[in-house]
């Protein structure tokens, strides 16, 4: 899957998202290496700190559905005119997982950047940090 394919399916999941409050949709897609994509969608809550992310909502369900090790690529996508930056928790839930992963991370006009996890969070702490 392209880069630009990545990034056109986590802009389907905008009309998923769930945001009465913030307004502010937010889809993403999660690529592993063996070509499954799991989708996520922002899902916003009256309780506002039991919101969570698209990236997060992606991470999850791969987890949960057996993709721990295998995560390669993510984009995150949002309607607005600068980049739809992953959030610091997102960051650190997907250091946990894939500290080497490709982030694809687009704004309102489908233009995106891409870079690594390490560069979003150098100096991360992981599972090797407890050793
Ligand atoms: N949001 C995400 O889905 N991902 C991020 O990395 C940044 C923020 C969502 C959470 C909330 O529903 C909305 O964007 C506004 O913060």
């Amino acid at each position: 899957m392209t880069d630009r394919e990545l990034v056109d399916l986590a802009f389907t999941m905008l009309e998923r998202s769930y945001v009465p409050y913030s307004h502010f949709p937010v889809g993403a897609a999660l690529l592993c290496a063996d070509g499954t994509v799991f989708t996520g969608c922002n899902v916003e809550n009256a309780a506002y700190g039991s919101t969570i992310c698209a990236e997060r909502t992606a991470l999850v369900k791969a987890v949960s559905e057996g993709h721990q090790d295998d995560l390669v690529r993510l984009a995150v996508v949002g309607n607005s005119t600068d980049y739809c930056w992953p959030c610091g928790s997102c960051r650190q839930m997907l250091y946990e997982f894939a500290p080497d992963l490709t982030v694809l991370v687009a704004r309102g006009d489908r233009e995106f950047v891409r870079l690594s996890l390490h560069e979003l969070l150098p100096h991360g702490f992981g599972p090797r940090s407890l050793d």
